[in-house]
């Protein structure tokens, strides 16, 4: 059971017992009699036991419980402890007969006081303040790692649904991304890139490798903080808002989930500074998704990926479903956005146009996995693999207004449930260096310069030993 779920029943037992005694002592004084029954007093020490393990555990616990806690708005488990230790500090039978009235003023007011104490105590250790403000990240952190990676989804077949096989989406790769950085992933259409996408978010099971994320592998349960700090931004807008919540509770929505903001002016006051770090305007706050442009729509994501204060945040294809007049403005956007604050993207594309346009380094993938990374200026000015050359020689010229991105590339692109054996683009390579070890031989990693490298047999004779 985690520590979360704990807490939770700490407190609702404390809080059953709280009401407990409060309707049975009151029913009694006001209907009964003038002493209270020894269920008050039995009551009276659960609660008792109950408010002190809540109070002790409540500072013992992590962050993300804590922000679940005050997300659900937790006043009365507060009250409940307060209410738990007045009515121990109080002599209560003594006290109350004869005093009722007197009893319950104290007492509500003793309470009053207490919550709001507990309350402000709570809030500044939990600093849920620090976050309404937009922060910049300090660069050179290590934000991202990913280590041979690898996933294979599992095909079942027969009656009985056996595993017969495996789509091998994602087969050994291994990446990184700092503060700062764009590293863009791209390859033909259902060569893995996706895949890659949801298995750092934690939406498929990984088969084999490690992913790290500012050094620390990432849980399966995938905790709040993560929630906050790798954000996602999908090709379709139109999927990605709910079309009957205007925009200021789209974006407010991570606000009181993940930080546990819940006062409504605080809410719009940074709702609108994040619709302004997208050039929205106050007027679009109360509007709904379909009042806007395809490119307002995206703007919209991208505020509320902003919201939480993310390190990372992952873009699969964030342009492609855009007027091509809107595409630039929205990279331009993603980038003054980085230059300002200093996220970390991973940017997922099959249009290399866009990747020369934003990325500050490059992976080229094939059938589940990278044929060639580098930075930019060498994956486009030295493309060294068969692959990445036939990619760019499919393009005259490299435009970021170009819509129209398509691989020319003969053959089809293999199916990955049986790859090719060998280099998986063997069927296609038309690189001079081929020859039959190439179906045979799997590609070994090559080292052209400082940074830059291609997984190949045969690499064109003037490249550099394997590594
Ligand atoms: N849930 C799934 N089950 C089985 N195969 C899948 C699943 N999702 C994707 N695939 C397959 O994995 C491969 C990679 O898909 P994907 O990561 O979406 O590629 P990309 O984003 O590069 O187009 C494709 O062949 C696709 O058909
Ligand atoms: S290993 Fe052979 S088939 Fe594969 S890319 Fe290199 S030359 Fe072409
Ligand atoms: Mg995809």
């Amino acid at each position: 059971m985690n520590k979360t779920r704990i807490l939770k029943i700490i407190i609702g037992l404390s809080l059953i017992s709280m009401y407990t005694v409060l309707i049975i002592t009151i029913t009694y004084y006001l209907l009964v009699t003038t002493t209270p029954p020894m269920t008050v007093f039995i009551m009276e020490d659960f609660l008792l036991f109950f408010s002190v393990a809540y109070i002790i555990s409540f500072f013992i616990i992590n962050w993300d419980a804590r922000s679940q806690l005050i997300r659900v708005k937790l006043h009365l488990y507060e009250i409940s402890a307060l209410i738990s230790t007045v009515l121990i500090f109080i002599p209560l039978p003594e006290f109350i007969s004869g005093n009722f009235w007197v009893f319950v003023i104290i007492y509500s007011l003793i309470s009053g006081i207490i919550s709001f104490a507990i309350k402000y105590v709570t809030f500044k250790i939990i600093k849920v303040e620090r976050f309404s403000e937009i922060t910049t990240l300090k660069p050179s952190r290590n934000l991202l790692e990913v280590k041979v990676l690898r996933v294979h989804y599992p095909l079942l077949g027969g009656i009985l649904k056996r595993r017969i096989g495996a789509v091998k989406a994602v087969d050994g790769v291994t990446f990184d991304v700092n503060i700062g950085e764009t590293v863009g992933l791209v390859g033909e259409s259902g060569c893995g890139k996706t895949t890659i996408a949801k298995a750092i978010l934690g939406l498929v099971d990984i088969t084999n490798g490690k992913i790290l994320f500012q050094d620390k592998p990432i849980p399966p349960d995938y905790s709040s903080y993560l929630r906050q700090k790798i954000q996602m931004i999908f090709q379709d807008p139109d999927a990605s808002l709910n079309p009957r919540k205007k925009v200021v509770d789209i974006i407010a929505e991570p606000l009181k989930n993940l930080l546990a903001i819940s006062d409504k002016i605080k809410l719009r006051k940074r709702v609108l500074a994040l619709l302004e770090q997208v050039s929205l305007k106050r007027e679009h706050m109360d509007r709904y998704p379909h009042e806007f442009s395809g490119g307002q729509k995206q703007r919209i994501v991208i505020a509320r990926a902003l919201a939480c204060n993310p390190e990372l945040i992952i873009l699969d294809e964030p342009t492609s479903a855009l007027d091509v007049s809107v595409q630039a403005q929205i990279l331009n956007l993603l980038k003054d956005l980085q230059g300002t604050y200093g996220y970390g993207f991973l940017f997922i594309t099959h249009n290399l146009a866009v990747v020369s346009h934003v990325a500050d380094r490059v992976a080229v993938m094939y059938l589940g996995k990278f044929v060639e990374v580098g930075s930019k200026e060498q994956i486009f000015s030295n493309p060294t693999h068969p692959y990445t050359r036939a990619l760019l020689a499919s393009r005259s010229e490299i435009n970021p207004y170009n819509q129209d991105i398509s691989f020319v590339i003969k053959g089809e692109v293999p199916s990955p449930i049986a790859p090719p054996p060998g280099c998986t683009y063997n069927p296609r390579c038309t690189s001079e260096f081929r020859t039959k070890e190439c179906e045979l031989n799997i590609p070994h990693k090559i080292e052209i310069e400082e940074g830059h490298f291609i997984w190949c047999n045969n690499p064109p004779s003037s490249t550099p030993s394997k590594v």
